[in-house]
């Protein structure tokens, strides 16, 4: 449908955003949706994103995903604490680049004020208004709050109006504005960040986009500073801007003092034929074959997860989600059935790092609506 490539390609290059088939999908939705709402037919509609910026920034809100949590992927947290730890005297800025709904940046705020570091300040941005809006508001629900420590409500939160909202003095140490990570360099909008994390925001950027924006982060960070990235993440060549180091037990990326000599990034290109012989470097390379459109390799990488650790039931689930987006629903079925198997025997303590923070709770649900509606 000409109206669905057209709008496909604004997003693309406006926003970075890929459409892989169940985006797409998805998009139609949207903008029939939306051109229903308008009483105005679909390429119309589609003609009036293109040529006004509110309409875009309307069909932007929709398409992005905002969900977020306080303390996403914890041991990144746990990393963040030890950099303010070694940090010279301030003032730095941490920035929260994709900042969803609000979360992730009072997260980062009350790990500051934890640390007793006054003279630290967390920048938030993101491309959507109502993101921005939400975060603006600080309002957020009891299931929304579920990641905050029964301490950290006392000292973060006061009651509102359906839940809980963030307190002023902590609202008052994050600056929140908006930016396009696929667009613009940051410098008007954050000063040099000593720490960023950009996380669950790349995995929705084409290849090309993903690598301009690493480079565009890159050039707002501090040498030796740090970003972190969620998992899903496939953020392409960085080894020119960024050395990996594991902190804590989380994963994050050194900016480099001087640049590196370009060298081919490991595991993702074609004639690079050595793949990484432990299940969490096959999920981090199905990973990425997905999120470059090569569905096969993902499989290919997914499946060796699982005949390595036959108990790891997040690459029987990464399987059958990249089983079910290369068309095959009868072995994306058996893959999400093996997942729920791999949940049951686990003794819980099976290291979900694989899926971004998630809980073992999130993952046992993701299966049963898979396998409810994978018939
Ligand atoms: C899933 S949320 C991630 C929120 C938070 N970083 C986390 O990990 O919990 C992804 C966010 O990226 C934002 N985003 C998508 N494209 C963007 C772009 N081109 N520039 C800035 N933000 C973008 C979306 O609006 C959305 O709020």
């Amino acid at each position: 449908m000409a109206a669905l490539d057209h709008a496909a390609l604004l997003l693309r290059s406006r926003a970075g955003l890929k459409a892989e088939p169940v985006s797409r999908a998805r998009l139609e939705r949207l903008l029939q949706e939306s051109a229903n709402l308008a009483g105005i037919p679909i390429d119309e509609y589609v003609s009036m994103v293109d040529t006004q910026p509110a309409a875009f920034a309307d069909l932007l809100d929709r398409v992005t995903v905002q969900h977020s949590a306080f303390f996403r992927d914890p041991a990144q947290f746990v990393a963040l604490a030890e950099i303010v730890r070694k940090a010279a005297d301030g003032p730095h800025t941490v920035w929260s680049a994709g900042c969803g709904n609000g979360q992730e940046p009072y997260s980062l705020a009350m790990l500051l004020d934890e640390t007793g570091r006054r003279n630290w300040q967390v920048v938030a941005t993101d491309v959507s208004f109502h993101a921005l809006a939400q975060a603006e508001k600080a309002r957020y629900t009891e299931r929304e709050v579920e990641g905050l420590s029964h301490e950290r409500r006392r000292r973060y939160l006061t009651s509102a109006p359906g839940g809980y909202e963030i307190v002023p003095s902590l609202r008052r140490s994050v600056r929140i504005a908006h930016h396009n990570l696929a667009r613009a360099d940051a410098s008007s909008v954050v000063p040099e960040s000593i720490v960023v994390f950009c996380r669950n925001v790349l995995m929705y950027f084409g290849r090309e986009e993903s690598e301009t924006c690493i480079q565009r982060i890159a050039n707002r960070i501090a040498p030796g500073g740090y970003l972190f990235l969620g998992h899903s993440d496939s953020p392409g060549r960085m080894t020119q801007y960024f050395e990996p180091v594991r902190m804590a037990g989380a994963l994050c990326y050194r900016r480099l003092v001087a640049a590196a000599p370009i060298a081919p990034s490991v595991g993702t290109r074609a004639g690079d034929r050595r793949p990484p012989r432990d299940p969490r470097g096959l999920l981090t390379e199905g990973d990425r074959a997905a999120a470059n459109g090569d569905l096969r390799a993902a499989v290919r990488a997914f499946r060796q997860a699982t005949f390595l650790d036959p108990n790891l039931a997040i690459a029987y689930f990464q399987l059958g989600a990249a089983l079910e987006l290369a068309g095959d629903p009868r072995e994306a079925r058996r893959a999400f059935g093996a997942a729920g198997l791999a949940m049951m025997k686990g003794d819980g303590s099976e290291d979900l790092a694989g899926l971004g923070g998630y809980t073992r709770r999130d993952l046992a649900s993701a299966i049963a609506f898979k396998l409810t509606r994978t018939k």
